[in-house]
């Protein structure tokens, strides 16, 4: 549904009597995917502004609403009660002042004193300046007269006017904080500022609050985009989407650091970045935001795609390029990352289903598992060779294969990628960890929805996301196993009418 009784700029009127129409087509040939999260047409990268307010969950998009391509951002915006279920809000955010005519870039949001915040990243030509839109609703937003609440006259010496962007935000004992990418003029490594405020318009600047340098070039990239800064588990907890890292299949990649922020020297301590861990180990993950829920929940979304890559959507020639990844909720234990589904996805459980099945060394295929909007866990003894799941599969054994080997997850695509390429490779398996929990036993646990299939490997230690192209006729599933075991499986449909 799209809601259209606002007062957006003329710029974000004329994109939104577009959409309306795109958004019908697109509906009306049923082209979304059944429960992830597509801009309401055209492009999108970025997760921005996702939060809660007024009783909502918020998220909202970089959008180039024209195209199946990148372009000149808008912000989109999407409101949701439970994470699933969508609400198109039209454009917040267009680029239509000076200062953002060349894009209105990744930002964050917050609710502060009685009002709700867009913080965001003004893109124009050679330069990029922090800005804020205002909102006492969380439905329309206005762009404030001090804007930009933060220029290049505040950043420390040896910076890139050009490549300044993506605050977050959050607040602390009254304060509002911002971290904000920034690079090196002279030898173009990245670094993350810190910038406070009292009142959201007077901005003052903390520091440095990392620096990366030539010593994890190659593991960390070069610039750091949309960074993260939240407390979970007694620590706190960056993130950050380098651009260009090698040996990473998200090529633009996603990476966390554990440490601490010592708000008094304005320093983050305690962390190694070469302990730096990928967040997702899959193809299609990048730029990863977080919100908090009333609840105390830390929950992450992501774009489902990288840059240099066709979005799967656009490839099919759909009304719309990219969505985003199923929110999940993470914990941090003993260091470690550790992400599921929200669980609110149970909400739209459907056709329950649960069995023990022993597989040797044939394809097992259960009718029970055919489709293509399904939460199925796996979980077995390891045993000798591969065990895994073969779904998005065409009966003949060609599917999207994950299974587990030797301590590790594997996902291979190659049954369910046709035409897809990035970088002139055709990227088709990865794998992540896969540790033996205290059972004794390994689970697997996949979110499969039209174009995508998302992997949480044993209790969401490590998690793969994939895009993914199946036929019309790949909507079956079967085990495999080199070796005799007893495979439990737990499936649900998920059905969002
Ligand atoms: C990351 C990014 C951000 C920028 C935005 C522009 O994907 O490059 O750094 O703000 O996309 O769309």
């Amino acid at each position: 549904m799209i809601n259209l009784n606002q007062e957006p700029s003329d710029m974000c009127l004329s994109a939104n009597i577009y959409c309306k129409q795109k958004a019908a087509e697109i509906d009306i040939k049923r082209e979304r995917p059944y429960y992830h999260l597509t801009g309401v047409s055209g492009w999108i990268n970025d997760p921005n502004g996702f939060s809660y307010y007024n009783g909502k969950i918020h998220l909202f998009y970089q959008s180039n609403p024209y195209r199946n391509e990148w372009g000149v951002t808008y912000w989109g915006h999407a409101i949701s009660d439970d994470f699933v279920r969508w609400e198109y809000n039209g454009m917040a955010l267009a680029p239509d002042t000076g200062y953002d005519s060349l894009g209105v870039f990744s930002g964050s949001a917050i609710a502060f004193k009685d009002k709700y915040y867009l913080v965001y990243t003004g893109n124009s030509k050679g330069m990029q300046v922090q800005c804020i839109a205002e909102s006492s609703d969380g439905m329309s937003f206005v762009k404030s007269g001090f804007n930009p609440v933060i220029d290049a006259s505040m950043l420390p010496a040896d910076t890139s006017e050009a490549d300044f962007r993506d605050p977050k935000v959050w607040e602390k004992d009254g304060k509002v904080y911002m971290i904000v990418s920034a690079r090196n003029r002279t030898d173009g490594w990245s670094k993350l500022l810190l910038y406070s405020t009292c009142d959201m318009n007077k901005w003052y600047y903390n520091g440095i609050l990392l620096s990366n340098n030539s010593r994890y070039g190659k593991t960390l990239g070069h610039m750091f985009e949309c960074p993260d800064l939240f407390t979970l588990g007694g620590k706190e907890v960056i993130i950050v989407s380098p651009q260009s890292v090698t040996g990473h299949y998200n090529g633009d990649s996603n990476v966390y650091i554990v440490g601490s922020l010592n708000y008094s020297t304005s320093r983050f301590e305690d962390f190694d970045l070469g302990n730096a861990k990928e967040i997702d180990r899959g193809f299609d993950f990048y730029a990863p935001q977080t919100m908090e829920m009333p609840d105390g929940r830390r929950i992450m979304t992501a774009w489902m795609a990288t840059w240099n890559r066709t979005p799967v959507s656009a490839h099919l020639g759909l009304g719309f390029a990219g969505a985003m990844t199923f929110p999940r909720e993470l914990s941090l234990i003993n260091g470690h990352l550790y992400q599921k589904p929200v669980k609110e996805i149970s909400i739209y459980y459907t056709d329950g289903f649960s069995k023990e099945i022993n597989v040797t060394d044939e394809n097992i295929y259960i009718s029970e598992l055919d489709g293509k909007a399904q939460d199925i866990t796996l979980s077995f003894e390891p045993v000798q060779g591969k065990t895994g799941i073969s779904v998005f599969d065409d009966g003949m054994g060609n599917g999207l294969k994950v299974y587990y080997l030797d301590g590790r997850v594997y996902l291979d695509r190659t049954g369910v990628t046709v035409g897809y390429y990035t970088r002139n490779e055709e990227y088709k398996i990865t794998y992540a960890d896969a540790p033996v929990g205290d059972d004794g036993r390994i689970t697997i646990r996949l979110l499969l929805d039209k174009y995508s299939c998302e992997v949480f490997v044993c209790n969401g230690y490590s998690a793969i996301t994939s895009a993914v192209i199946p036929s019309e006729e790949q909507e079956k599933a079967c085990l495999f196993s080199d070796s005799h075991v007893l495979i439990s499986i737990i499936k649900s449909n998920i059905t969002v009418e």
